[in-house]
């Protein structure tokens, strides 16, 4: 069974039916691009846990489901619940709710010393306000405890509009309940981790691209990302040691675990999130194999079914560079877009994407999915990887009337 049917979602699907299986796909959308792939669809919101868990069930007693997964998708809730409820593999409840709230998450950290930024729940404007005044010069970031993609997520200090900067960050959460963290300077860094047999296995780790980080302020907007991140083995090292321990705070000790951490200023692997599931942005399905050989895909798979796992599975069989870069036109109604034969014809292009065709409204660039399109290519080497993103990125002109 896999939970939710979006684009992102279909080589998962691919996989799944490649390796012979029946395949459960679970979206709201009956349209939903991966659910073609399926051989049942269930009609239930993935972020509805108990509606899932409750058609798992009921489809369960005609038909054995033998494993639960997800992929680019924030609901490691739901697939805890749906393999709770059957009897399978998976993080359990406990560890589940720690991943969906990042105040609890943070909570787990600060009790299990594993390294963070400086944070604190906010429930009112006036908190806010109180906290930045104090520390007036600051940067901090303020997020909805249960956003994902960059939804409300703001980098602020004393001389933000409080009351706006507080009700924009809400308005993207369920919960209503917000985050603030200081901001932690320092290279961004995207991982993707297995955890097996009490060690980490992260095959590739790429560096975030933070270039647009002042023109899309106070929204933070991360331009892609290009592997290899410039480590070295001992910060590697430490950087495994830091999702283990992390990973362990939260109650998982096993299974796929994705990372955003920041190197701080002490040189120190700092984690500001850990989800507990496989990543979008074609980092586990496209850049990941590319760059190492490792399919992180395939390695859930198996373990979602219960079956044994090679740690020599999970290790680089070689190293390659990818980078992934976006466009971003401006705001307005898109007039045309030109340059796609062209892209086609960059050396080593491995995938790309436009979200929004001919007529559509491209809007102001506030969270991630309001990014035009994307484009990732592959190289020998890291240098040369960039060269060509350069390439892929001016072949394509999107013109748009204002
Ligand atoms: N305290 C922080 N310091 C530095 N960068 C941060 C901090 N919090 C968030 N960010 C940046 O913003 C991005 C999005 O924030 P995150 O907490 O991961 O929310 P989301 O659930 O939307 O992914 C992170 O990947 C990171 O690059
Ligand atoms: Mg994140």
């Amino acid at each position: 069974m896999i939970i939710g049917g979006g684009a992102e979602q279909v080589p998962a699907y691919k996989l799944a039916k490649q390796r012979g299986l029946f395949v459960v796909g679970t979206d709201l959308n009956p349209d939903a691009p991966a659910l073609r792939f399926a051989d049942h669809a269930i009609l239930a919101s993935t972020r509805d846990a108990e509606q899932t868990a409750r058609c798992a069930v009921e489809f369960h007693s005609s038909h054995t489901i033998a494993g639960v997964m997800t992929i680019a998708n924030d609901v490691p809730y739901t697939v805890a619940r749906v393999a709770d409820a059957l009897g399978l593999p998976g993080i359990g409840l406990e560890a589940a709710r720690n991943v969906v709230d990042k105040l609890l998450m943070k909570q787990c950290f600060g009790r299990h010393g594993v390294s963070c930024p400086w944070f604190t729940g906010i429930g009112t404007a006036d908190e806010l306000r109180t906290l930045l005044r104090a520390e007036s010069g600051t940067r901090f970031v303020l997020k909805p405890v249960d956003g994902r993609g960059a939804r409300g997520v703001l980098l602020i200090d004393s001389s933000i509009d409080v009351d706006w900067a507080f009700e924009e960050s809400k308005r993207w959460g369920d919960s209503g309940r917000l985050i603030l963290e200081k901001f932690v300077p320092g290279m961004q860094l995207s991982t993707e981790s297995f955890i097996l047999d009490g060690k980490c296995y992260t095959p590739a780790i790429a560096e975030r691209n933070y270039d647009r980080l002042e023109q899309f302020a106070p929204n933070i907007i991360e331009d892609g990302g290009t592997i290899p991140a410039p480590l070295d083995e001992a910060l590697r090292s430490s950087i495994d040691d830091t999702i283990l321990r992390g990973a362990a705070a939260l109650g998982i000790h096993e299974g796929i675990v994705k990372g955003d951490l920041v190197i701080a200023e002490d040189g120190q692997p700092m984690i500001i999130e850990l989800a507990a599931r496989l990543s979008g942005g074609w980092f586990a399905t496209h850049q990941i194999p590319f760059a190492s050989g490792v399919d992180l895909v395939s390695a859930v798979m198996s373990h979602a079914l219960g079956e044994p796992l090679d740690e020599c599975a999970l290790q680089p069989s070689w190293s390659a560079a990818t980078a992934i870069r976006y466009w971003y036109p401006p705001e307005g109604r898109i007039v045309s877009i030109r340059g796609e034969e062209e892209l086609k014809k960059v050396p080593g292009l491995i995938s790309y994407g436009f979200f929004r065709k001919t007529g559509d409204m491209q809007p102001k660039v506030l969270m991630h999915p309001d990014r035009f399109g994307f484009a990732i290519v592959g190289a020998d080497t890291r240098q040369e990887a960039l060269f060509r993103m350069e390439m892929a990125l001016n072949s394509v002109q999107v013109e748009v009337a204002p």
